[in-house]
């Protein structure tokens, strides 16, 4: 067995809940991860190393052994990288998700206490360079996801991946049900990656106003533009009208200055209209539990 396939074991459902900037934190991951679903966080949502410490302790110490995972944000407008990754080595954090770069060291670094990474990929080159420098599996972003999607249909990008790669592949984009992760296990990746369904979550940290303005919105009130990172990404409309942004958009950004943009410029995927409530992360991964098994159900008898 994989040290993927060994993480994904001890799941109720091949899902892992996608790491949100601002959105996901001790809570959330832990009710994920208690729940059958692996919970995972960007590092930067603790807001100082020192946090992020008490962060991955607690977590730990609540999950007593299941797995979860951190994102790290492998770029040099990232200041934190090297004292976060020696926190995640310190803590042993079971999955580590990269997005940007894929780093030999910092995959060694990862593998020296058996951890898996996993990078993210919206494209086949970046998908390649992965694998080259050592990492374990991908995630593919397809097309509809939130945050920095991709723009490649998932049938297409699961197929090129395939061509070259048969190990551990994470699908991206839209899943919000059970169904939905097992047409990912269908398309020939290992694993589904859900973020936006988790945004209205009670344990998210994202605001009310963004739950309610989830609820409220559906797949033809997101708006894919680069204007407010200098990357193309999805954003709730209503949330784009009410920021004023600069004339042209913003070149490349600082860490800081993307912050403040996605404080009040909401990021969400296509598959927002499948949140109509404020719910309980243990509810939300029930759900998806119970109609895998009955997706899975039908489709076999
Ligand atoms: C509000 C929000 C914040 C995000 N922040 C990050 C992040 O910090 N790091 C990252 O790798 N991906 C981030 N993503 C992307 C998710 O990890 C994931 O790829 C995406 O949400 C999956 O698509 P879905 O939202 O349609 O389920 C973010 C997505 C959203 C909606």
């Amino acid at each position: 067995m994989s040290r993927f396939e060994d993480l994904t074991s001890q799941l109720a459902i091949p899902a892992i809940a996608a790491p949100m900037f601002l959105v996901s934190g001790v809570e959330l991951v832990t009710a994920c991860s208690r729940n059958g679903v692996l919970g995972t966080f960007p590092t930067l949502n603790a807001r100082t190393t020192d946090a992020l410490d008490q962060w991955l302790g607690e977590m730990r110490e609540r999950l007593d052994g299941k797995p979860f995972g951190a994102n790290l944000i492998v770029h040099k407008s990232n200041p934190r990288l090297k004292e976060d990754l020696e926190l995640v080595v310190k803590h042993k954090v079971p999955l580590v998700i990269t997005s940007l770069g894929a780093v030999p060291d910092l995959i060694d670094a990862v593998h020296s206490y058996g951890g898996v990474v996993l990078h993210d990929v919206i494209a086949i080159r970046h998908a390649q360079k992965a694998i080259e420098a050592g990492a374990d599996g991908l995630i593919a972003v397809a097309a509809g996801a939130g945050g920095h999607a991709g723009t490649f249909s998932p049938f297409a990008l699961t197929a090129e991946i395939r061509e070259f790669f048969d190990g551990p592949l994470v699908l991206s984009g839209c899943i919000t049900h059970g169904g939905h992760v097992l047409a990912a296990r269908a398309m020939g990746a290992d694993a589904a990656y859900i973020g936006s369904h988790f945004i209205a979550a009670e344990e998210s940290m994202a605001s009310s106003g963004q739950k309610d303005m989830m609820i409220a919105s559906t797949a033809k009130d997101i708006v894919y533009t680069d204007k407010v990172t200098g990357v193309g990404a999805n954003f709730m409309r209503a949330s784009l009208e009410a920021a004023s942004l600069p004339e042209g958009g913003h070149g490349e950004m600082q860490l800081s200055d993307e912050a403040k943009a996605w404080k009040t410029i909401w990021s969400a995927g296509h598959g927002v209209g499948a949140t109509h409530a404020v719910r309980p992360a243990a509810d939300i991964c029930r759900d998806l539990i119970a109609q895998y098994s009955q997706r899975l159900e039908d489709l076999t008898s």
